[in-house]
């Protein structure tokens, strides 16, 4: 594989990727996303790719979570996609911000009501003592928005990693996978090849 063969543009050759592997695998939107407290102790949750473009990744979350108080100590990231069946890797790396109010109210609109009380119930990350708390958790919301839209939790949200380095990784049968990584300079990106 020739490094020339993927776009010049990191984020264009992932949305190529990404396209592929939605017609390939279940879930092809499923990352892992690192995270670390300000202490550097790291940890790592899969969600979901909700959005790529040129300002970077979404994805969406309850901002009470572990992994949310994790970005507001150290607002830094790292996500990994992997596509078994098509040999594909992709990591990609750099700071984390939050989205707007008007893009999480456009996401949280799109997902089913039954997601939306599960957002509203959940205190996520928290310890519950046992699951029928989370039970009653659920009929109290349901209750508490009866016939009505179920709206945008203060506490829920949208995050964005901002690539500063894009990784793409492609399976070789010689072990000798290719490794392609772009490294973002000033307005452009540099491309350089890595040893498997
Ligand atoms: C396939 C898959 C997709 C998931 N998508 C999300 C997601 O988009 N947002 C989310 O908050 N959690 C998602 N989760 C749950 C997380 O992995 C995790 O359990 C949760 O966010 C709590 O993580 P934390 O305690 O580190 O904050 C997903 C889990 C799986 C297995």
């Amino acid at each position: 594989m020739d490094e020339h063969d993927l776009d010049a543009d990191p984020i264009v050759q992932l949305q190529a990727w990404l396209a592929e592997a939605r017609d390939a695998v279940p879930q092809a939107e499923a990352m892992t996303l690192a995270t670390a407290d300000p202490g550097g102790r790291p940890s790592a949750r899969v969600v979901l790719l909700r959005g790529i473009d040129d300002r970077g990744l979404a994805f969406f979350t309850n901002r009470t979570s572990r992994k949310a108080d994790e970005l507001r100590g150290n607002p830094r990231a790292a996500v990994v996609l992997h596509w078994w069946e098509l040999g594909r890797q992709v990591r990609v790396e750099g700071a984390v911000v939050e989205v707007s109010d008007e893009e999480s109210t456009d996401y949280w609109n799109s997902r089913p009501r039954a997601s939306q009380i599960a957002g509203w119930a959940s205190p996520q990350s928290q310890p519950l003592a046992e699951r029928s708390a989370l039970d009653v958790r659920v009929a109290e919301t349901e209750q508490r928005f009866d016939r009505s839209e179920v709206p945008l939790p203060s506490f829920w949200g949208g995050y964005r990693l901002v690539p500063e380095c894009i990784e793409f990784w492609i399976h070789q049968e010689s072990r000798l996978h290719d490794r392609i990584r772009y490294v973002r300079s000033a307005e452009s990106w540099r491309r350089e090849r890595l040893a498997p």
